[in-house]
Parts: structure tokens; sequence; C-alpha cells
């Protein structure tokens, strides 16, 4: 699937204000700076979409870009950056929960983990909860480019063991990506054409 038009159409804190039409949408979470907002960017060929930083909390906001004037991605904030203030976490851990268990145009939610770190805790847990309300959800792999490919089937292979040791029966589909050299870009947006398409 080829991607040619996306454009911004809104930032909020409050998942009512959403946009209200009835088409697919795919959100991207995971931890502060795993890199959501820079993988949005490489699959819509365009850096200044969304917003990236070298710091962790840059986006805060539920961000809708339109794609091809008949779906969405959706950016969202990072979960456990440690240094927001604790009312500010409870505010985004509000909006992001609401996001999640309402939003009935949620597609597919791609959970961001970093290839290099050993499954972390809140990652598992996040997983765990989507499970349980039941979101589809890929795993995507992000920063490829900092490691090499065998060292990167490996960290794979590593990711699924724990998932299974954590009650999972397989390890679901995941995609293992760059922002920088644009590994993973087809296999991701040729997953969404095939979801649009069903
Ligand atoms: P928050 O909005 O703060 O939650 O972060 P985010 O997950 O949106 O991360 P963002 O896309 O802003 O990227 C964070 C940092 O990681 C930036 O410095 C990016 O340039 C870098 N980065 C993102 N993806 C990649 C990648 O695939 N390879 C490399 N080498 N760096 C990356
Ligand atoms: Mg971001």
């Amino acid at each position: 699937m080829k991607i040619t038009s996306a454009e911004f159409v809104i930032s909020n804190s409050d998942p009512k204000k959403c946009p209200n039409e009835p088409l697919p949408e795919y959100a991207f979470i995971g931890r502060s700076n795993v890199g959501k907002s820079s993988l949005i960017n490489m699959l819509t060929n365009n850096k200044n979409l969304a917003k990236t930083s070298g710091r962790p909390g840059k986006t805060q906001l539920i961000n809708h870009f339109k794609i091809n004037h008949n779906w969405f991605l959706v950016d969202l904030p990072g979960y456990g950056y440690a240094k927001v203030s604790k009312s500010v976490k409870a505010t985004f851990q509000k909006f992001i929960t609401e996001y999640f268990e309402k939003r009935e145009n949620l597609t597919c939610a791609f959970v961001l983990v970093d290839i290099r770190h050993e499954a972390q805790k809140i990652d598992l847990e996040f997983i765990n909860y989507l499970g349980t309300i039941e979101v589809p959800f890929c795993i995507i792999f992000t920063k490829a480019d900092k490691i090499g490919r065998v060292k990167a089937q490996e960290a794979v292979a590593a990711y699924r063991k724990t998932l299974l040791a954590n009650n999972w029966e397989e390890m679901p589909q995941h995609f293992i990506t760059s922002s920088e050299d644009k590994t993973g870009k087809d296999e991701v947006l040729n997953f969404i054409g095939q979801v649009n398409d069903d």
C-alpha cells in the first residue's frame, strides 16, 4: 500500500473530541522516546508531520493524521516517562485509557518497543491490558538500525519467550523497523492495507 496523502487533523486530550468519521484507525503507543512520532513520519514520508524530539515527553496529546483521505494514524503520548509530574501522568493515563477503551473505530494498536532492550515490565503490563480489553495489537520493534540483523532476530526470539512465559499463547504479529533507514516500512503499510481491505 502506498501513502499518497497525509494531513494533520486535530490534537486533543479529550477522546470525545477525536474525529467522528467512522474510519479505521491505527494508534501508536509505547514508552516515551521509543520512536512513535518518528515512525509515523517514516511511514508517511514526511519528516515534519508528527513532532519528534531527542528528549522524552514530546508528544502530549492525541494526534489524528488522516491518510489517503480514508483512514487515520494516531500519535499518542508515551508512557513510563519518570520526569513528568504525578498529576500530568494521571491525566495522560486517564485519556489514554479512555481512548483505548472507548474508541470504536480503533482497528489496531501498534505497541512500540526499543529492539535494544529486553522486555520491560511497563510494556508487558500494557500488552496484557490490551489483551484484557480485547484491542487487537501488533508489536513494532524500533531503532533496528542500532543493532545488526542477527541481534535483531535474537531480540525478537527473546521477546517471544517472555510473552509465552507471560501466558500469551503465541507471539503476536510483529515488525522490525527503523525510522532511520526505513526498515519495515513496506511490511507495516502492507499490513494496514490488508486490514483496511478486509
Ligand atoms: P514521545 O513523544 O516523547 O513519547 O517520544 P516518541 O516515542 O514519539 O519518540 P520520537 O519519535 O520523538 O523519537 C525519539 C528519539 O529517538 C528521537 O531523537 C529520534 O530521532 C530517535 N529515533 C526514533 N526512531 C529511531 C530509529 O528508528 N532509529 C534511530 N537511530 N533513532 C530513532
Ligand atoms: Mg512522540
